[in-house]
């Protein structure tokens, strides 16, 4: 089968395409039929091999030869003992213990898929679990009338999240580059703040600030937060990431804050509530752009780079 693979961290040109010996089912996987795959900005972390948590499973060399962990398409197999799937199926989910989306088959642990939902198409679903997830539990507790700010709100998670925000009534603060500015008023943002020319911890307070490339200090990211407020971060540098769970904590339990990292919680049970409101029309799903199998180094730089608005998808089969 032809898959998109690499041996070493770096950038886009180390990934080249070859023919690889299809994979085959153990015991509770399903090997699929890839049909999309979306790209999240943690396929480039792996890529490169930075920041250095994306190294958790190989400090040296990656861990998988193959990246894309949001995958679409049909069962073409299933081990010995899967109970849920059989060969025909359309399923989507996130694959990111094993990923392997760029290539035309991919294995996944039966528990990581979940049906395709017949009103999406492959790559709609392709574009859900990993941003949608993120999305969905990093403004869980957004209430009306709160102000909410969302940083790196243009990418992937952001869209979903400003969207999922404005459901419940916040009043959302989208960051970016200038770029996206227009992107994030089109899904929702009542504001919107470049990050190169405007600082956002400057701006506000807020009540809850869901950070997706956290880089600052404790103490700029608890300046922006009102009385009760919280700040939860789910990707950024490792240095911010651990301030945040050791200083942030302690900053800000005395100031009356919260501040912590967002462990998202990965599965069906997590992506298919946000697929739900998708196919009811709740919630957009923006795809900027598709690419091939050939364009996957293509498709990491527009994501790794900032210049995707909201999802980027590669079309496979
Ligand atoms: N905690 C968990 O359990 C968990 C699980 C899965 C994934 N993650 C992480 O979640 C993160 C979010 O991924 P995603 O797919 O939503 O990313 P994405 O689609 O690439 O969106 C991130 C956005 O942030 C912007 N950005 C970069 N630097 C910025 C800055 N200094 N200020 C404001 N915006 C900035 C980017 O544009 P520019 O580059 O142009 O600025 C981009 O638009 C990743 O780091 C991933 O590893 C966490």
């Amino acid at each position: 089968m032809r898959a998109v693979v690499y041996d070493r961290y770096g950038p886009a040109d180390v990934l080249r395409i070859e023919n690889v010996p299809k994979p085959s089912p153990t015991a509770r996987q399903v090997l699929v039929k890839v049909a999309a795959t979306s790209v999240n900005l943690s396929d480039w972390e792996s890529l490169r091999g930075s920041p250095l948590y994306a190294r958790i499973g190989g400090l040296r060399f990656p861990p998988h030869r193959i990246l894309g962990s949001d995958i679409a398409g049909w069962v073409d197999a299933v081990g010995p003992a899967v109970t849920r799937f059989q060969p025909g199926d359309e399923v989507y989910g996130d694959n990111l213990m094993l990923m392997g989306g760029f290539a035309e088959y991919a294995i996944a642990h039966e528990s990581v898929l979940a049906r395709k939902p017949t009103a999406l198409t492959f790559a709609q679903a392709s574009a859900i679990p990993q941003a949608g997830v993120i999305a969905r539990q990093g403004t869980d507790g957004a209430g009306a009338g709160q102000r909410v700010l969302i940083n790196g709100a243009g990418g992937g998670s952001g869209s979903f999240a400003i969207q999922l925000a404005k459901r419940l009534g916040a009043q959302v603060t989208g960051v970016d580059n200038a770029g996206k500015l227009d992107f994030m008023r089109s899904v929702g943002a009542d504001n919107v703040i470049d990050y190169r020319s405007e600082d956002f911890t400057r701006s506000g307070p807020y009540d809850l600030i869901l950070d997706l490339v956290a880089h600052r200090s404790v103490f700029a990211y608890r300046r922006a937060l009102a009385p009760g407020g919280r700040y939860r971060c789910v990707g950024g540098s490792v240095p911010a990431l651990l301030r945040v769970l050791t200083i942030g904590s302690v900053a800000g339990w005395l100031t009356h804050r919260r501040l912590g990292v967002l462990a998202v919680k990965q599965g069906p049970t997590h992506f298919e509530p946000v697929a739900d409101l998708c196919v009811s029309g709740d919630l957009g799903i923006h795809i900027d752009r598709t690419f091939t199998l050939d364009e996957v180094p293509e498709a990491l730089a527009q994501v790794g780079e900032g210049r995707a608005l909201g999802k980027v998808v590669v079309s496979v089969n």
